[in-house]
């Protein structure tokens, strides 16, 4: 205890020194002793970084669609064509890149018939899944597609297994993107849209395991090759399929879809989610917590490495040529319901800690931009892990939205080879890197740095040596804060914010700066 406490000294005035201009050896041992070290090959390319593995879920759940996406053409809250623009606007400035919808659970008892034509004629439909209130139906496939196009996002729909038809799957996706004179087409125009849409993926199901049905992994594979065998669309316009698979541990999804029935799909799923406990009827509180809750959220969320290696080297075995793309399309934190709250509408506060989660996982999905191709935050807006939590005509940005935001130059950037060499935090028996990092090359050709350090109490000093380019100007954004929980409120809406970057030496090939403790950071050099 007592070196820690001697090394958080050394830090603090590394940190310090850092912002006053002045840099504390590094050769001082204590210095050394918390220092991280890495090398980024630039030289040493790897996998092109898909833009989707930044997506999104909205879900028709709780205030995640209606109120937080959808207030109708005559609230009083600002909106275009029924779509709140506060929410429109922030989105579009996150430059999603992928929406799935309608579910998660709803979407097995989601029949997409009633959320087309004059909304006054829609039904009104039970949502089981969430509380068991009334879904009015006025969110339908029109309104999502306009939202997408809005916010500048692709399209990715989860179709209904469970509840539904072949015929029914089949039939959305013709009405969707059928470019030929049919009455689906015919009725698609009457209902404000002639031309066809494009759908950048489509799944069959979700949770089979599950909410989905409670199938066994042999089962689903049977009825996932029928029902995919009908989803046609245009040449060239057809969606990447997506064959529900897994969570957590459980590879037996991915063995027996990929063994199985790898003709038909572009995309096995995978779900997981962090909880800072190990039980999910007292998961932990989202704000208000402990360090042993920090810490164990942090290396709950950093598992998700593990489970992604795992199912790719099963996807390595039966097929080699990366045909299929592993996709986790719902991953993110779920604490215990806030007090005073609808249980089912799965409200929760975002905090730092949510940040640094974002972060690392991001991360982590960088480095397996090989076979991860997408994947999509739980969820959007006031569910879960949200972007931006609403009340009424207010709007916050959580510290989630932060990170993602960070994140961006990362679209579609190029990864790169790195080496990471750094201490461990600790609390009691609970032990993980303080720090991880990911780099890649950008599209304007810049390099790009994200760094996470998992410390709530020790900045980190990290010096990166960068072969095979040559930079010259470094620039970056830091998001932090004094508090592990601290969060934006109505009350405070820009408590947590990034703010740049200071005392970042870039000089002869290597880069040195101090990481504050449980921050985010990301780097661009030029
Ligand atoms: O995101 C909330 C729920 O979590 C989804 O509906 C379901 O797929 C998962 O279990």
């Amino acid at each position: 205890m007592k070196l820690r406490n001697a090394l958080a000294t050394v830090a603090y005035t590394f940190a310090v020194s850092l912002t006053t201009g002045t840099v504390l050896a590094a050769e001082h041992p204590a210095v050394a002793a918390l220092t991280a070290t890495a090398v980024v090959h630039a030289d040493r390319a790897g996998a092109k970084i898909h833009p989707y593995i930044y997506g999104q879920f909205a879900e028709h759940l709780g205030r995640g669609i209606y109120e937080g996406v959808w207030v109708g053409e005559h609230s009083a809250i600002p909106n275009v064509r029924g779509l709140r623009t506060d929410v429109v606007t922030a989105l579009r400035e996150l430059h999603v890149p992928i929406v799935r919808w309608p579910g998660g659970c709803f979407a097995d008892e989601y029949h997409w018939r009633d959320g087309i034509g004059p909304r006054a004629k829609r039904p009104v439909t039970l949502n089981t899944n969430w509380g068991g209130v009334p879904d009015p139906n006025e969110f339908g496939t029109h309104e999502f597609l306009d939202f997408s196009q809005m916010i500048g996002a692709d399209a990715y729909i989860n179709g209904n297994l469970g509840t539904g038809s072949a015929r029914e799957m089949a039939e959305w996706l013709q009405y969707m993107t059928s470019d030929k004179p049919t009455s689906l087409t015919a009725e698609r125009a009457r209902n404000g849209h002639p031309k066809p849409w494009k759908i950048a993926y489509f799944a069959v199901g979700n949770e089979a395991w599950g909410c989905g049905g409670h199938m066994t992994p042999e089962r689903y594979a049977d009825l996932f090759r029928q029902n995919a065998n009908f989803l046609k669309a245009p040449a060239g316009a057809r969606p990447i399929i997506v064959a529900s698979g897994g969570n957590d541990d459980d590879t037996s999804w991915t063995q027996a879809l990929i063994s199985k029935a790898h003709e038909d799909m572009g995309a096995i799923s995978f779900h997981y989610y962090t909880i800072p406990g190990d039980d999910w009827k007292a998961k932990g509180p989202a704000i208000g917590f402990a360090e042993d809750q920090w810490i164990s959220t942090l290396a709950h969320t950093l598992r998700m490495e593990e489970f992604i290696a795992q199912n790719v080297a099963m996807l390595d075995r039966y097929d080699p040529q990366k045909k299929v793309s592993f996709a986790v399309d719902e991953w993110g934190t779920w604490y215990d319901p806030e007090p005073g709250r609808e249980e089912q509408f799965l409200y929760q506060q975002n905090t730092l800690r949510d940040a640094l989660v974002a972060a690392l996982n991001m991360n982590i999905f960088q480095h397996h931009a090989d076979r991860v191709h997408l994947a999509n935050i739980a969820q959007m807006v006031n569910v879960l892990q949200a972007m931006i939590l609403t009340k009424g005509p207010q709007l916050v940005l959580t510290p989630t939205y932060h990170a993602f935001r960070m994140f961006k130059p990362f679209q579609n950037a190029t990864l790169l080879a790195t080496e990471l060499n750094v201490p461990r935090y600790t609390l009691g028996e609970v032990s993980v890197p303080a720090v991880s990092m990911s780099a890649a090359r950008t599209v304007t050709g810049a390099l790009v740095l994200s760094m996470v350090n998992l410390d709530p109490k020790i900045a980190r000093p990290i010096s990166i040596s960068i072969s095979g380019a040559g930079m010259r100007h470094v620039s970056g954004e830091v998001l932090s804060a004094s508090a592990m929980d601290a969060r934006n409120t109505f009350e405070d809406p820009q408590a947590v914010h990034p703010v740049p970057l200071v005392g970042a030496v870039l000089s002869a090939g290597n880069l040195s700066l101090t990481l504050p403790a449980k921050s985010v950071v990301v780097v661009n050099l030029e």
